[in-house]
């Protein structure tokens, strides 16, 4: 079974375009086929996989039925500019408009292990079509304030999703991102968090450090800019793929632990 996860959150900036680059490449490390689609207009995603901003066809042209999939996959990622935007808009005044994603994903289902989506910060159509294309989805959050309530309409629109047009869809899971566990408001919103959504939220928190902005803008995964800060996310990984059923693979992440972390963090 092919799984698509849609990495989504109700507000910008909670790190979803991080956590898809990084699990990507910490899943592709365990050996899985891993594509990732950049369904954001802003287009950040192409960039961290430093794909050409001239790059085409992309996600637009195939929503817009003017490309086919497969020929919009550029390196391991189907990229996206500003000109999603606009097929947004025109998507919106078609008929199915929300399975437009899914049907144009079939293909590359087939092909691939794990397909990530990396969504915009808003809970609109790309969004919906995501979660309609998706076997599960991931939820990001920030330690902030109202940020209970952003999952909370994230989570309502992922309700909506799977009770119309994908009732297979499934909650991987809610992750904590960008904390500074040190403050005590970051501690008081995993708790909350852990009330809210009881065995759902990662026991991984995906801890601040700047050497992720840093990374993004080097267009080079976490693993291999800061290899010591790579730990957060290989432990992400490992509870992504232990959550799929998928424990063989998590067992092989031992080996990417060794291959790639200092020895002070191996221990
Ligand atoms: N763990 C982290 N610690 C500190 N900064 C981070 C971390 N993860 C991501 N960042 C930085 O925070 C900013 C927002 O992250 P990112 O782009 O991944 O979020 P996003 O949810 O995709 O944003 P948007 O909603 O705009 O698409 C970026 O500058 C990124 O480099
Ligand atoms: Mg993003």
């Amino acid at each position: 079974m092919s799984v698509t996860i849609a990495v989504l959150s109700q507000k910008g900036g909670t790190g979803k375009t991080t956590t898809v680059r990084s699990l990507a490449d910490v899943l592709v490390r365990t050996g899985l086929d891993v594509l990732a689609i950049d369904a954001d207009p802003q287009g950040n995603l192409s960039d961290y996989f430093d794909v050409d901003p001239a790059a085409e066809p992309t996600l637009a042209d195939v929503l817009a039925g003017q490309a086919r999939a497969s020929d919009a996959v550029h390196g391991a990622v189907v990229p996206a500019n500003l000109g999603l935007a606009e097929s947004e808009l025109v998507l919106a005044g078609k008929i199915g408009r929300e399975v437009t994603m899914r049907n144009a994903l079939r293909e590359l289902k087939r092909r691939h292990d794990l397909i990530l989506i990396d969504c915009p910060p808003t809970l609109g159509l790309l969004t919906v079509n995501a979660l309609v294309a998706s076997t599960h989805a991931l939820m990001s959050t920030q330690a902030q304030h109202f940020s209970l309530q952003g999952v909370e309409q994230a989570m309502e629109v992922f309700d909506l999703a799977r009770e119309t047009l994908n009732p297979e869809l499934e909650l991987l899971g809610v992750l904590l991102n960008i904390a500074n566990m040190r403050t005590r408001h970051a501690r008081q919103t995993l708790e909350a968090l852990e009330e809210r959504f009881p065995e759902k939220v990662f026991n991984t928190v995906i801890r601040q450090s700047i050497a992720y902005a840093e990374s993004a803008e080097r267009a080079r995964p976490i693993l291999d800019y800061r290899p010591e800060r790579g730990a957060d996310y290989i432990a992400l990984a490992g509870e992504v793929l232990e959550r799929l059923g998928m424990s063989d693979r998590a067992r092989r992440l031992e080996q990417v632990r060794r291959d790639t972390l200092p020895p002070r963090l191996l221990a």
